[in-house]
């Protein structure tokens, strides 16, 4: 018993939980990522999988992307990263709902199908569908060799190691990564991007590994807003462009591992409906960096405050406009907006960790969840 107490500690590398060891090994996953792919010295980026098919994705008339949980909301963030990068038209769907719904599909659409595990039944399903109709296939995948690696006409890896947490971490932010690759690469293929603005996008993409070890030296802050609000009922999570997506994975996260009701909405939807929720009680993360709508931000912000909600706001580095109005500020570094959601989703994934364990509850293996659903 001892022996195995031992080995799952040594498994976990020191850390209390799975989760929490894949939280701090993002600056390690997303490196290992663009690792020999992003060469910022060179100008270059090299993916074998898109080169491969680089004809068939600069000449897509659109891309449609699928996903199920937290990679559907990485194709969302894509959605994001490619229309203002490479102009190509993007449709993002739940796996589930566009194999059932006899989509038009043709021979210039790319389907990118993004998989932590590689077996999800439903983005497989999906994949079969598309190829069927004859649409060229992405993947995206971690997990090496997995069925949904096989079913893609190409792909290219994360290289974010295996998941172990249930709860998608680590895995979410190697996929925007890679994703943040090929949009990058496309668009310059293109003819889109200025020289100086792409060399700036690879430098930039380039410092975020070191960006995030630098927020993760104290998680302080998110320990202490998780101590106040660990026995609210219901958050509301808001972000707006980029950060959309990161309130929707900041909602999911939470609800995954504590079982607190949670909603993400993009900020400015919050008039029409989560407004009739807020009251003191409500907590509200409100995803703020200063690249992006800050000052529509900044109006949301105020719009929950004159209603008393208690405002948790992910702001930039000595961000002191925001901090005069919200409750609560964990601070990010800044960068690029197109790299926002790979800074701004650490913090919400240290809440909602310290939140669940708070509460008593089973991080690593939350009730009625699995880590890769192979079936309907
Ligand atoms: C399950 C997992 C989630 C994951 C989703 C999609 O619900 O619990 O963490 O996001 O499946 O899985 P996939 O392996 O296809 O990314």
């Amino acid at each position: 018993h001892q022996l195995e107490m031992d080995l799952a500690s040594i498994e976990k590398g020191g850390y209390d939980h799975f989760m929490l060891k894949e939280i701090y090994e993002q600056p390690k996953s997303i490196g290992d990522t663009l690792r020999g792919r992003l060469l910022p010295e060179q100008g270059l980026i090299q993916m074998d999988g898109v080169y491969q098919f680089q004809e068939k994705l600069l000449n897509a008339q659109r891309i449609i992307i699928i996903g199920c949980g937290t990679s559907w909301h990485a194709g969302l963030v894509a959605e994001y990263i490619f229309e203002e990068l490479a102009r190509i038209p993007v449709e993002v769907e739940y796996a589930s709902e566009f194999r059932y719904r006899n989509p038009v599909i043709t021979e210039r659409d790319v389907v990118i199908a993004i998989s932590q595990s590689g077996e999800t039944a439903d983005t497989l399903a999906a994949i079969k569908l598309a190829k069927e109709r004859g649409a060229t296939i992405f993947g995206i995948c971690n997990v090496v060799g997995s069925s949904i690696a096989r079913e893609t006409h190409a792909g290219a890896y994360t290289h974010a190691g295996p998941e172990i947490g249930v709860a998608s971490t680590k895995a979410f932010t190697a996929q925007v990564a890679v994703l943040n690759l090929i949009a990058i690469k496309l668009a310059h293929k293109k003819g889109l991007l200025k020289e100086s603005y792409y060399h700036r996008l690879l430098n930039e993409l380039n410092e975020i590994p070191r960006k995030i070890e630098d927020m993760l030296k104290s998680d302080a802050q998110s320990r202490y807003i998780a101590e106040l609000y660990k026995d609210a009922p219901n958050f509301l999570y808001l972000g707006r462009g980029y950060n959309f997506p990161v309130a929707l994975e900041g909602a999911l996260k939470l609800k995954e591992i504590s079982y607190i009701h949670a909603e993400g909405y993009p900020a400015a939807e919050m008039k029409h409906g989560p407004i009739a929720l807020i009251d003191e009680n409500m907590p509200v993360v409100v995803i703020a960096p200063k690249s992006g709508q800050y000052d529509k931000i900044v109006s949301n912000i105020q719009e929950v405050k004159a209603r008393e909600g208690k405002v948790i706001a992910i702001v930039n580095d000595g961000d002191s406009e925001i901090a005069k109005m919200a409750d609560h500020v964990i601070e990010v570094k800044d960068t690029m907006e197109v790299f926002s959601p790979l800074l701004t989703t650490i913090p919400l994934q240290l809440l909602s960790y310290h939140i669940a364990v708070m509460r008593g509850c089973n991080v690593d293996q939350p009730r009625n969840l699995a880590k890769s659903v192979t079936v309907e």
